[in-house]
């Protein structure tokens, strides 16, 4: 098995294994002195395959190829599509000129997509926010005119809003093997690319909902949701429910007793752990659908975790079993 160095931490990872999959392993395991050393990524998804590869936010320095071939890549690779090979050395957070090298990316990311974070239904849970943050410039530099689009309703649930579009390919590939027929695609080339519009057609299948999960910015919504309230206002909660289609396991997003939003529930990198179904997402509205576990635990830094709801709404719901529980002796 490979050995493979990423910012200092060693670990040994199964034949095929890429540079992004081993950062996260090493993530998994505890390691990286609570530095997240695992690069960001805006196209690759664990769950979609042939994902990644087409955004180069997880580019990282190879400072070593391998035992067997020393040399340093000559220019900076992207992790999640690069295989680890023994005695290779990668540097992330450690490269000064790599974390210059990924603004740059974000610059380019940024180039057509508006600033429009006060009213978008995304902010605060999308990744190009945070990668906006930890690597935009203050300033733009690009004179030239942005592309814009109408907005397009993707039937009854979904809203496309090209313009933040940022062609990361991941709702196609939730079109393509998630739903029985492939509606979906990528219009014209280069900077004059676009999300068909025949991703309507996708609507007719019972898991389309999950465009809006993988879309890494706000390009795609939820129609049900829209402007309703800010995430950060929400209390994430896990339920479940019987479901003939999917597990019926979701996160609900509440206000108070009210259920703005269900969405799949995402793991530490913003990723579905499974997928849901239309009925479930948008049908299912009521609190009396769900059975509730519990306080949502948000992995992602966020500035819904931000907010310590998670033991405040846990001593709520236990205050509410032992009511019950009392109402019922008396
Ligand atoms: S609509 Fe969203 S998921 Fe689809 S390519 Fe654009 S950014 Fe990616
Ligand atoms: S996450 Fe690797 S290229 Fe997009």
């Amino acid at each position: 098995m490979p050995k493979v160095t990423i910012d200092g931490h060693t670990i040994e990872v199964p034949d095929g294994t890429t540079i992004l999959q081993a950062a996260r392993m090493i993530m998994d395991k505890g390691e990286g002195n609570g530095e997240n050393i695992a690069p960001p990524t805006m196209c690759y998804y664990s769950k979609l395959k042939t994902s990644g590869g087409y955004c180069r936010t997880c580019i990282v320095k190879v400072s070593k190829g391998s035992e067997k071939d020393p040399r340093p890549m000559p220019k900076p690779v992207a992790s999640c599509r690069t295989n680890v090979m023994d005695g290779m050395e990668v540097q992330n957070i450690t490269s000064p000129e790599l974390l210059e090298a990924r603004k740059g990316v974000v610059e380019f990311l940024l180039i057509n997509h508006p600033l429009d974070c006060p009213i978008c239904d995304q902010a605060g849970e999308c990744h190009l926010q945070d990668l906006g943050y930890e690597h935009g410039l203050a300033k733009t530099r690009y004179d030239f005119k942005r592309r814009t689009f109408n907005l397009i309703d993707i039937g009854p649930y979904i809203k496309l809003h090209m313009t933040r579009c940022i062609m990361c390919f991941r709702c196609i590939k939730v079109a393509d093997q998630l739903t029985n027929h492939r509606y979906q695609g990528m219009l014209f080339r280069g900077d004059a690319s676009e999300i068909s519009t025949y991703i309507e057609k996708a609507i007719d299948n019972d898991f389309s909902g999950n465009v809006i999960d993988v879309c890494p910015v706000g390009a795609l919504t939820d129609r049900t949701f829209r402007f309703k309230s800010r995430v950060w206002f929400t209390k994430p909660m896990d339920a479940h429910r019987n479901c003939t289609k999917c597990s019926g396991k979701v996160a609900l997003w509440l206000k108070d007793n009210e259920v703005l939003r269900v969405t799949s529930r995402k793991d530490k990198w913003g990723e579905a752990e499974e997928w849901i179904c239309n009925e479930c997402r948008f049908e299912k509205k009521d609190i009396k659908d769900w059975v509730i576990e519990g306080p949502r635990h948000i992995d992602r830094h966020s500035v819904i975790s931000a907010n310590h709801y998670e033991s405040l709404a846990q001593l709520k719901l236990d205050i509410g079993k032992q009511q019950k529980q009392l109402n019922g002796k008396s």
